[in-house]
Formats: C-alpha cells, structure tokens, sequence
C-alpha cells in the first residue's frame, strides 16, 4: 500500500485530514479502554469518513446491548454477531472501524482483517493498568471485565495478536494525540 502519495482534503467542512491514497478503510483495534470509539470518531471526523463501532453496529442489528446479548445468549453466541457484522463493516469503503476488544482473539477474524484489501489496521496500546482505571472511570458496563483477574488473563493472551495484525502501534496519552499519530503513521511520516 503507498502511503507517500496523497489525496489533498476535498470541500467537506469537517476535513482537515489528507487521506492516504490507496487506503478504503482504518480499524482501530486494541484491549477495551485504549480508546479505539473516542479516537475512531475524531479520525473519521477529520477524514471526512464514515465512523462506524463494531459493538453498536452488533447491538443495532441484535436490538439488544452488548450485556444482554452476554447475559441471554452467552459470549459464543456474541462472538458468532461479532464476525458477522466485522464481515459485512469491511464491505464498507471510506470508513474508520472501532472494534471490540475480543476481535482478533478468533483466528477467522484475525484472517478477515489481514485479508481485506485496502485496510490499515492500528494498535492502540497501553498498559494493562492504564486500561483497567479508564475502563473503571468511563463506568460502561462490559461483561469481560467483571472479573479482573480473567481480563488479564484475556489481555496476555490477546496483545501477541493486537500486534500481529496491525500495521502501526500507537501508544499516546490523549485521543487527539493518537489522531494525529495515526495520520503521522500513515502518511508515512510516524
Ligand atoms: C469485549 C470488549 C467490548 C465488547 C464486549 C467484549 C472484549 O468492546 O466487544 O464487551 O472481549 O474485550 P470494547 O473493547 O469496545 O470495550
């Protein structure tokens, strides 16, 4: 993919991005609290793109919340909406995905991703402990974080994939600096 050729910004008033040529779609992808909702909805505000989140896009299509779909059906069957609707989000053009924390732990989604044409896919990265206290303080009810324990287990198991997918890392403190790293980055200038 070239990234050092660019598309100059068109008229949409809220674009104040040059957008990589060459490139259809961006997922953020990383462990829950990195941030991939706030950060992907400041990108695609920039882009001029479409945002579109994976857990609101499973729960519009359900008519249900993530935690009932949990508590009702069982994380498998969360899991099975999970790669249906990632499938049919990568059909889109112009668009910045947010994923859930859980996507590249199944090895069919890990090859979706590494598979569909014209996708960067970026790593939001922190420490287990920075997640967990931003977790606690947005106060979002999430299934998998009921027990601490278990989330770090999940999180060991899942950051050798976070990594293997994407092709750029991002570790920043604020979502406007990690905007600007991920346009840094794929500009080819990160
Ligand atoms: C999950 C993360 C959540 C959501 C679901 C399961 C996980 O998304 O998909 O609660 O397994 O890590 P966020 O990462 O957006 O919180």
């Amino acid at each position: 993919m070239s990234t050092t050729v660019l598309d100059m910004p068109t008229s949409t008033p809220t674009r104040t991005a040059i957008v990589p040529i060459g490139l259809d779609r961006i997922v953020l992808t990383g462990f829950m609290g990195s941030g991939k909702t706030t950060v992907g909805g400041l990108l695609a505000e920039q882009l001029g793109w479409r945002f579109l989140d994976l857990d609101h896009e499973i729960e519009r299509r359900a008519g249900r919340t993530v935690p009932q779909i949990f508590a009702e059906s069982g994380e498998q069957h969360f899991r099975r909406l999970e790669t249906a609707t990632l499938v049919s989000l990568l059909g889109q053009r112009r668009v910045v995905i947010a994923l859930g924390g859980g996507v590249p732990e199944e090895l069919g989604n890990r090859l979706l991703l590494e598979q569909t044409p014209r996708t960067a896919v970026v790593y939001l990265a922190a420490e287990f402990a920075t997640l967990i206290e931003r977790c606690r303080k947005q106060g979002i009810e999430r299934p998998v974080l009921a027990d601490e324990a278990i989330a770090a287990e999940r999180f060991a198991r899942r950051k050798p994939h976070y990594e293997r997918i994407s092709g750029h890392r991002i570790e920043s403190e604020t979502a406007e600096e990690s905007v600007r790293a991920v346009l840094e980055k794929l500009a080819g200038r990160g």
